[in-house]
């Protein structure tokens, strides 16, 4: 089916080799590399940067567009290959494929439609939607006109969509009447219907039939996505131009959670992060030609955007979709999936490893698992155990697990073993990739040398893929990332660098939180609980998970209880799953009487933490508390 990619990476010794050259060279390093895409016009400059500004800019002067790598530029070679296998939420109603010919023309299509309704380049359009084939195809078409999507995930609440509908200022949007999650059927319009009221900028929004839900629609504002579709194929289906896009014009926002309350818009643009994806693509799982990739992530997360859609199509591989969830109708459905589309390469979250692993091996039975190749894992730290288990049962002791360690930030991956050609070791991200130097600070920010140390995660110059600003407010992409170590970008990250130079991510050091691979901020739950009517004041902190990673524990002050505490607290639940989504509900809630605050009035949350960890042994100085007491009070109601 093809050659090798002429980029990738078949050696230890090429790896190192392109770590010199990358580091060396980064402009004749990655001109390299981008001599294999398809181009409408080439760069002046490969590489301009400042980390103070920041201004980080590549291949400037360099026309392209994205889905004419993801699609056009493969029809002669693949143009019948799979390009997208639907594996929908039911195991009995039938996959669907779309062969790379049969994707581009329902792109272009749909491109077609968002014309249609006023879509130029430029415009924001948000996307809320189950994961069907037709959110690629929105995503796509959305690239091929040069509109920004902003792609929310199906979890959040209709505030969260408006706030980013609202902060992206979106003209249209794209939905599905409901989707599909095991059991359940989600009413994903309604949920936008009570976003837009909310919503001015919003023109119109196209409704995909999927489950049949009843859905209300507004004479002038809402379009079926089927009717619009009618509408463009009677006139021929015209052959919709890829628009001209600029290296670094904008290519999407994807929202994301930080310390402070208000999520911000990561931005990402055209050339550099299609290298990006392409090229971590090729090399981490060392793709073959004609094999399968299936990414378990959602497409409202960083991980669907690069590894589901983007990197996958344009290295022209097939990717797999999957609409359900992992359990359901039973917890062998992954196992089911892979054998059913032989599944090549698997890519998916240790929260998912960790619950599928809690089932034991009766699910396992009957799997054949043998055309798997490669495993990966994203999101979050993998503890040994999974890892185990996954390379064990998953991958019989046969196929290299990449630990993929990035950020929506950073684009794609940075760290990680290239499948099979770097070494793996359990629990380690490992190595960098080419181009990508990582170094730890200290609080001070003094770098720190050598080998067996740990410190804060920092990235010292610019690799292609990295986010270029936060939408709408630089300054804060400036002060979030580029502030707290000037000079160097900052993960959030701490990390470890054991003796023999792997690095191994031991979680956030900011304010942030990861439960289930999902990344919420504290101070944007506590923003969600504070809106409570009866809450005075509240902290959050996350606590070890088994399955979960971490947990949500939530420190309440509440006045006025007028029933049992229990209601309280579902209340309370109601009100955070109204304001962002239920995956921010906090798994634990205790009520106190007041919350330890230095004489400054700062919480001290190291304490609170360890209180949620269940170790209340030794809580360290509190000394220095406004109110001493109040931890012995906390310490003595824990909730369990
Ligand atoms: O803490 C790191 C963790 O996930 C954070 C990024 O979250 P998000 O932007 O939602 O992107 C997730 C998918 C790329 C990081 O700051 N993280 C991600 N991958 C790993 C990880 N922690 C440990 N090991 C990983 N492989």
């Amino acid at each position: 089916m093809g050659m090798k990619h002429p980029f990738q990476i078949q050696s230890l010794a090429q790896y190192q080799a392109a770590c010199t050259a990358a580091a060396e060279n980064p402009e004749a390093f990655w001109a390299g590399v981008a001599e294999n895409f398809r181009w409408k016009r080439k760069w002046d400059k490969v590489l301009d940067w400042n980390f103070d500004e920041p201004r980080i800019e590549w291949f400037k002067g360099a026309q392209l567009n994205i889905t004419e790598n993801c699609l056009d530029r493969h029809l002669d070679a693949r143009g019948d290959q799979p390009a997208l296998i639907f594996e929908p939420n039911d195991p009995s109603d039938p996959a669907r494929v779309l062969s790379y010919r049969e994707l581009h023309v329902k792109v272009m299509q749909f491109a077609q439609v968002l014309k249609n309704n006023g879509v130029q380049k430029g415009d924001r359009v948000c996307l809320y939607m189950g994961m069907i084939p037709e959110l690629a195809i929105a995503v796509l078409a959305c690239a091929r006109i040069g509109a920004v999507h902003s792609v929310v995930f199906g979890g959040f609440s209709a505030q969260s969509i408006a706030d980013r509908i609202n902060d992206a200022q979106a003209k249209l949007v794209v939905t599905c009447d409901g989707a599909y999650r095991g059991a359940k059927v989600i009413p994903l319009k309604s949920v936008v219907d009570d976003a837009v009221t909310m919503c001015p900028s919003v023109e119109k929004v196209i409704v995909s039939t999927h489950t049949r839900t009843p859905v209300s629609m507004i004479k002038g504002r809402d379009l079926w996505w089927e009717d619009e579709i009618k509408r463009v194929e009677s006139m021929g289906n015209p052959y919709v131009e890829a628009e001209s896009m600029d290296a670094e014009d904008m290519l999407f926002i994807l929202y994301t959670s930080g310390s402070t309350g208000k999520p911000k818009g990561v931005v990402h643009t055209c050339a550099g992060y299609m290298i990006w994806t392409t090229y971590t693509f090729v090399n981490a799982f060392q793709y073959q030609p004609g094999q399968v990739h299936f990414c378990t992530a959602d497409i409202g997360w960083i991980t669907g955007h690069s590894y589901l859609i983007y990197g996958p199509l344009s290295a022209g591989a097939t990717t797999l979709m999957f609409e359900g969830v992992p359990t359901w109708p039973d917890a062998g459905r992954f196992w089911d999936i892979v054998d059913r589309h032989h599944v090549n390469i698997l890519y998916t979250a240790p929260t998912a490893i960790r619950s599928l692993m809690g089932f034991g091996e009766e699910p396992l039975r009957g799997k054949k698992l043998d055309s798997l190749k490669v495993l990966g894992t994203v999101g979050e730290p993998i503890n040994e155990e999974a890892w185990n288990w996954y390379n064990t049962h998953i991958g019989k002791g046969k196929c290299p697990i990449v630990d993929t360690w990035w950020q929506t930030e950073t684009g794609g991956i940075l760290i990680t073993n290239l499948a099979g050609v770097t070494p793996a070791k359990a629990t380690f991200a490992t190595l960098p990739m080419p181009g990508v130097e990582p170094l730890l600070v200290d609080e001070q920010g003094t770098e720190i040398h050598g080998n067996g140390v740990s410190g804060n995660l920092c990235i010292r110059k610019p690799w292609p893929g990295m986010l270029r600003t936060t939408y709408g407010d630089h300054e804060r992409c400036r002060q979030t990332y580029f502030s707290t170590y000037p000079g160097l970008y900052f993960t959030g990250d701490g990390c470890l660098r054991d003796e023999d130079g792997h690095y191994r991510i031991t979680g956030r050091v900011d304010d942030v939180l990861n439960v289930s691979g999902h990344r919420i901020g504290t101070a944007e739950v506590e923003n969600a609980l504070n809106m409570h009517a009866g809450v005075v004041e509240s902290a959050v902190v996350g606590f070890p998970h088994d399955i979960k990673g971490q947990g949500i524990y939530a420190y309440v002050v509440y006045q006025g209880f007028h029933e049992d505490e229990n209601l309280t607290r579902q209340d309370i639940l109601a009100t955070v799953s109204r304001v962002i989504g239920p995956i921010a509900k906090p798994d634990q809630i205790q009520f106190v009487s007041g919350l330890p605050k230095t004489r400054s009035g700062k919480i001290m949350r190291r304490i609170l933490r360890k209180i949620a960890e269940g170790d209340t042994s030794n809580l360290g100085d509190t000394t220095t508390l406004l109110d001493p007491s109040v931890v012995d009070e906390i310490a003595a109601g824990r909730a369990t």
